[in-house]
């Protein structure tokens, strides 16, 4: 199957384990150098925008003078990756985007850049103005546990979580390790501890809400000094503002950019059940724990939908373990060319 053999070869790309193509690296415009050589092979008219972001059209040069950006119908994902990421999360959009525009004749892929650090390709699109299609699809990898425990290959986004994104920095006082007493440090550490358990427990009293401490940076270093600045990341979100902005004062940080909950678009979401349907299946829909480039275009008043393939091992994702299987796909692939050919 074409799709598995170039996730292959977008895999390989990292070196492993896992897929290793973060934003701004070499690996990231490599993919994108093969997501252009496929798009070419698909006859797709090939452009780069001013934010690096890859744009293949179906519609001919000739064509494109005729026919605006927002008459369009764009599909795809993104190709950078999280350090040791899955093979599918991203990837697959981009593929089966390019797979569903070739099948169907029609539409435009689109691959984001930086989508893991904050949608950085999207945004800069919708800040640039105009130039914004009339509506976005997007197939993902679930990357949670729903659809594999409601046994069903497929699933249709409601609605992309709310998340704000930030760091906390735990001030204290170098000194020795072996000749401070107990009694008279300032160990910026502990401090960070006790403060990742806070940031846990604010989570775990919101219903629906999570947080992350993903990074941590320890100065001076020394294994036998003892820390006097550590800076954490941290990742909060919830399915809607009041409880994100509930979460954002609980732990009390300045997040870089808040991005709100935003509803998937009517139109597309129905004809994404109906292709389900069609092929006898439940058109199970779910919300999005995970961030999208789709959620930026819907933002911005995209008509945008996303299609969920179903995450295997429990839904793991954001590892080396991301599992989806070639049945799920070739389903959810002939779902989104059905639904691009529809609009
Ligand atoms: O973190 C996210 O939600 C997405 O995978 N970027
Ligand atoms: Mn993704
Ligand atoms: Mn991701």
């Amino acid at each position: 199957m074409r799709i598995l053999e170039r996730l292959d070869e977008l895999y390989a790309i990292g070196g492993g384990p896992g897929a290793n193509r973060p934003h701004g690296s070499a690996e990231e415009d490599a993919a994108h150098v093969l997501a252009a050589a496929w798009m070419e092979h698909a006859s797709l008219t090939v452009e780069v925008d001013p934010s690096g972001n890859l744009i293949g059209r179906a519609a001919s040069a000739g064509q494109r003078l005729q026919q605006s950006v927002a008459s369009e119908v764009w599909v795809g994902s993104h190709l950078d990756t999280v350090p040791r990421g899955g093979r599918f999360d991203g990837a697959l959009g981009v593929v089966a985007g390019i797979e569903a525009v070739e099948r169907a004749g029609r539409g435009t892929v689109a691959v984001f850049r930086g989508e893991e650090v904050g949608c950085v390709g999207s945004r800069a699109l919708v800040a640039r103005g105009g130039g914004l299609p009339r509506a976005f699809l997007e197939l993902h990898v679930e990357q949670g546990p729903v659809l594999e425990s409601a046994g069903v290959p497929l699933g249709v986004v409601t609605a992309i979580v709310g998340y704000a994104r930030g760091e906390l920095v735990f001030e204290g006082r170098a000194g020795h390790a072996g000749t401070t007493p107990m009694s008279a440090r300032q160990d910026a550490l502990v401090a960070a501890a006790d403060g990742i358990l806070r940031i846990r427990g604010a989570a775990q009293a919101i219903e629906g809400a999570v947080a992350t401490v993903g990074t941590l940076e320890v100065e001076p270093g020394g294994s036998n000094v003892i820390p006097d600045r550590v800076r954490i990341s941290v990742d909060a979100r919830a399915p809607d503002m009041e409880r994100l902005e509930q979460l954002i004062a609980a732990i009390g940080f300045e997040p870089d950019t808040p991005t709100a909950p935003v509803a998937m678009a009517e139109e597309p979401r129905r004809f994404l059940r109906e292709e389900i349907e069609r092929l006898g299946l439940p058109a199970v829909e779910l919300p999005s724990g995970a961030g999208h480039d789709a959620g930026i275009l819907a933002a911005a008043g995209v008509s945008s939908a996303m299609l969920f393939v179903r995450s295997l091992n429990g839904g793991v994702s954001h590892s080396p373990e991301e599992l989806s299987s070639k049945q799920d796909i070739e389903l959810a692939v002939g779902v989104l060319t059905a639904t691009l050919a529809r609009m």
